[in-house]
Formats: structure tokens, C-alpha cells, sequence
């Protein structure tokens, strides 16, 4: 069913399953339509499906693709300098993508964002433009609007890739999720890199992201609400479930 929302079109589906067989589809249409694919990609609960449906994929269907993450959790020691968490950490987006995608096939090109981006914010973007740019985002929301990746309430909507101190709810809401203890700092690509790729698809499910949507859909465009910049994008697709719809 599609619903227009403030002039934003939105495709309203069942539930998750359907949430992710249509994202998975719209993916694997986008990969075989050329030689060359780059996808600017999240983690969190939202794209688990979706992972899940294209890594039944034949392994083949990976060759020439390029997964871009959009942010990866750091700590800081004393001396002030940052470090990735190690990739075997439970709690890395690297652990969290081996395990629900790459794993899948040996084919997958992967990148995350560096180190280098908190001294030099924009490193990582410079680096996906020289391979050609982003052809396809998956992305998805937190429930205070937070989007590609960690751009929480306040984040510029001119940023690049940069350092990210998570803020209380967001940890709090990611510890509910994971059961594991969320660090204090990420690297994240910022809402411009984000807004740079060709096409987004957002996906919005559950209950707990009704209010919030309706507030991304109905509010003013604002960095307060980091998601709103998603209504200024030339070719974003809405998926959203009955539940995340139930207040619009
Ligand atoms: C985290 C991730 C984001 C993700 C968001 C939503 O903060 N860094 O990439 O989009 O959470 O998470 P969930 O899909 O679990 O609601």
C-alpha cells in the first residue's frame, strides 16, 4: 500500500519479513542492473532481515560489490588518542557484519571509515568518491532520529565522516537491543555523505519508531530531528511497517 505524507510517497508493508524481502529484493535488482555496485550500508536490528535474505544469495552475486559501513564504534585512552574496538569484539561493526553478510561470500568487497577521519573528518568520503561514489544506501532511524549511522539530534546537516560521542539514550537504547555494553565513541559518516548517494532506501519498522517517524514525516526540517534530511533527497524510497505507520 503507498501512503503520501506531506508529499513524501510512503510504501507501508506488513511487517519486518515483508520490510526485508522488499529491501533485499530492490538490492539484488540494483546489483544485477550493473557491472559495478557500491552500497553505503548500516547495522543495528532494522537491516537484519535483509542481510539475512541476501545472504542465501549465490555468493556469485557479490563479485563486483563494494560494502561501505557507515560507522564503527572507538574508545578513547587516556592520552586522548582513539582505537577501533578489535574486530573480533562482539560488539564491532565489523564482528556484526562478518556474521550476518560477508561471511556469505567470499566476493564482498568491505570498507569502514578510519581512524584518520577524527583528525581529517571527510577522509572516508574523499576515499568513496575516488571509487566512484554510492549507487545504493540502506539506511534506517533510531528513535530520536538519529540516521546514516550515528548523525544524532544536532549533527550538522553539512557533515562529512567524523568522530561521534554517543549520547545517553542512544546508549541505553542499543544496550536494550544488543544485551552488550554500547561504547562511547564511533566514527560515522556524516548526513551529507550520506545525502551523496544516488539512491536511499530507509527503513522504518516496529512500534518503537512511530512517534519518531511521524515526527520525521510531519516536524520542520531540522537538525534537531537528523532524519528529516531524508525528505530533501532526490530518490529516497519510504519502507515503513504497519507498526512504525501506526501513528501517521
Ligand atoms: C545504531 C546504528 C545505526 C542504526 C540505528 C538503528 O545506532 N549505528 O546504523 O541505523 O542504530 O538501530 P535499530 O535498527 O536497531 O533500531
Amino acid at each position: 500500500m503507498k501512503k503520501t505524507i506531506n508529499g513524501i510517497e510512503i510504501q507501508i508493508v506488513q511487517g519486518f519479513v515483508e520490510l526485508s524481502q522488499v529491501a533485499a529484493e530492490r538490492i539484488k535488482q540494483r546489483i544485477m542492473q550493473s557491472d559495478k555496485t557500491s552500497l553505503l550500508v548500516p547495522t543495528g536490528t532494522t537491516p537484519e532481515g535483509t542481510y539475512g535474505l541476501l545472504a542465501k544469495e549465490s555468493p556469485e552475486l557479490f563479485r563486483n560489490v563494494s560494502f561501505y559501513n557507515m560507522d564503527e564504534y572507538c574508545a578513547r585512552s587516556d592520552d586522548d588518542s582513539y582505537a577501533f574496538l578489535p574486530i573480533d569484539d562482539e560488539r564491532s561493526y565489523h564482528y556484526y557484519m562478518k556474521r550476518h553478510i560477508l561471511d556469505a561470500s567470499p566476493f564482498i568487497t568491505s570498507f569502514f571509515p578510519g581512524i584518520e577521519n577524527i583528525k581529517q573528518p571527510g577522509s572516508y568520503d574523499k576515499l568513496i568518491e575516488s571509487h566512484g561514489g554510492i549507487d545504493l544506501c540502506l539506511n534506517a532511524i533510531g528513535e530520536d532520529g538519529h540516521t546514516f549511522g550515528f548523525n544524532l539530534p544536532g549533527s550538522s546537516f553539512s557533515s562529512e565522516t567524523h568522530l561521534v560521542k554517543i549520547n545517553e539514550n542512544t546508549k541505553e537504547v542499543n544496550e536494550k537491543l544488543t544485551g552488550l555494553e554500547t561504547p562511547q565513541y564511533a566514527v560515522s559518516v556524516g548526513l551529507m555523505s550520506g545525502m551523496s548517494a544516488n539512491e536511499v532506501l530507509l527503513l522504518v519498522s516496529g512500534k518503537r519508531k512511530a512517534e519518531i517517524l511521524k515526527r520525521i514525516l510531519l516536524g520542520n526540517i531540522s537538525e534537531d530531528i537528523p532524519a528529516t534530511i531524508l525528505r530533501n533527497h532526490k530518490n529516497c524510497t519510504w519502507i515503513v511497517d504497519e507498526d512504525a505507520a501506526s501513528k501517521l
